[in-house]
């Protein structure tokens, strides 16, 4: 089997692929190192990825031949993409645009023509939802983003659900919530959480902290996109939530941090940022059913191991 991840570089295309060529697939990986944080980070990434049967390429999905990429691929994995709710505005969306929605459409229409392709699983997110109408929230539940990123995240969902109908591209769609452990992105919360703490500088918590996530360890993430590549019975079109089922709040994440640290970490409170969302809680009922996909890790078990990945290599 030969797998393509877009995004290799980056936090979960690079755990992802790991695992793939840990079971013995082909893996193309594809990645422009987009210079939204530190390339050499992602470099690392790519490094524990060196095996004869890793095959890299520099370049932007919205350039390079999308047909001679995937020519001999049986599985895309499309986790490349311009990530972060907080930055979606203004003139950065012009990168979303480009990353998360013409990249897309672009990658969809050689899948469109592959005679090969057994499965497309994308990589949609939480993000999708704004403030849910419930908890915990069910993929058939109306999603009403409250960040640009949000809206394009969901306008490539429905490019892929489009294709899955009219053409019969077998493409499904996994809403990622929060993702975390080793490798995790210098943007989000744990890790800026963690290399304050290490620094014995200040944590930064946006608003009073209360805002709750449904925080996913990254090897969970990864076995989902497992389980829909090989599933014979999941339909193209399908969309599905991936959630870690932690459902706690910044603060108390904070407190397992501390109690982790065996110390207690100094914060400092700044205002709210537009577009972050108060709540995210995603059901599993769908994707147990149809993948019989749990989460395997809690949260005090992935917030250690990212410390531990994080001491070794963030300082
Ligand atoms: P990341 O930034 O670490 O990885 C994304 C990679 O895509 C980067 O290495 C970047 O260089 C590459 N890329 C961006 N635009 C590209 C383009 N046009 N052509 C080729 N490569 C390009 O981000 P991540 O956290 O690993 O997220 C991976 C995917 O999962 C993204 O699509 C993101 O929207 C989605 N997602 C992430 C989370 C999360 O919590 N991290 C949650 C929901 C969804
Ligand atoms: C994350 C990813 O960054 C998005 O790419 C992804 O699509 C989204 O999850 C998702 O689930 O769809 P976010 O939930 O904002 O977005 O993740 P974090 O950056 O880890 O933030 C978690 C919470 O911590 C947010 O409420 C944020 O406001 C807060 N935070 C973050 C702080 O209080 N301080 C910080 O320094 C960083």
């Amino acid at each position: 089997m030969k797998a393509l991840v877009t995004g290799a570089a980056g936090f979960i295309g690079s755990t992802l692929s790991r695992r793939l060529l840990d079971e013995g697939y082909d893996v193309l990986g594809i990645d422009s190192l987009t210079d939204y944080y530190d390339v050499a980070l992602k470099q690392s990434n790519l490094a524990q990825l060196e095996n004869e049967r890793f095959q890299f390429v520099h370049g932007d999905l919205n350039f390079i031949d999308p047909d001679a990429a995937i020519a001999d691929v049986d599985v895309i994995f499309h986790q490349a993409g311009q990530p972060g709710v907080r930055r979606s505005w203004g003139d950065n969306f012009s990168h979303y645009l480009q990353s998360n929605i013409s990249a897309t459409q672009r990658l969809l229409e050689a899948a469109k023509r592959s005679e090969r392709l057994t499965r497309f699983v994308y990589a949609s997110s939480s993000s999708v939802y704004g403030d849910a109408e419930r908890y915990p929230t069910l993929e058939s539940d109306v999603p009403r983003p409250r960040s640009p990123y949000g809206v394009s995240k969901l306008a490539a969902e429905h490019l892929c659900v489009l294709y899955a109908h009219s053409f019969g591209v077998p493409a499904v769609a996994l809403r990622y919530f929060t993702v975390f452990g080793p490798r995790q992105r210098p943007d989000m919360a744990f890790t800026r959480f963690i290399r304050a703490a290490i620094a014995d500088e200040d944590i930064i918590v946006y608003g009073d902290g209360r805002q709750i996530r449904d925080f996913t360890y990254v090897d969970d993430i990864v076995n989902a996109n497992l389980r829909a590549a090989t599933s014979d019975t999941l339909v193209g079109g399908t969309v599905l939530n991936v959630a870690g089922g932690t459902n706690v709040s910044v603060n108390d994440v904070l407190d397992v941090l501390s109690r982790l640290l065996g110390r207690s970490v100094r914060v400092r409170r700044q205002s709210a940022v537009a577009g972050d969302i108060f709540r995210t809680g995603g059901s599993t009922d769908a994707i147990k059913a149809v993948l019989g996909w749990e989460p395997q890790t809690t949260l005090e078990e992935g917030l250690s191991r990212q410390l531990d990945w994080a001491a070794r290599t963030l300082v």
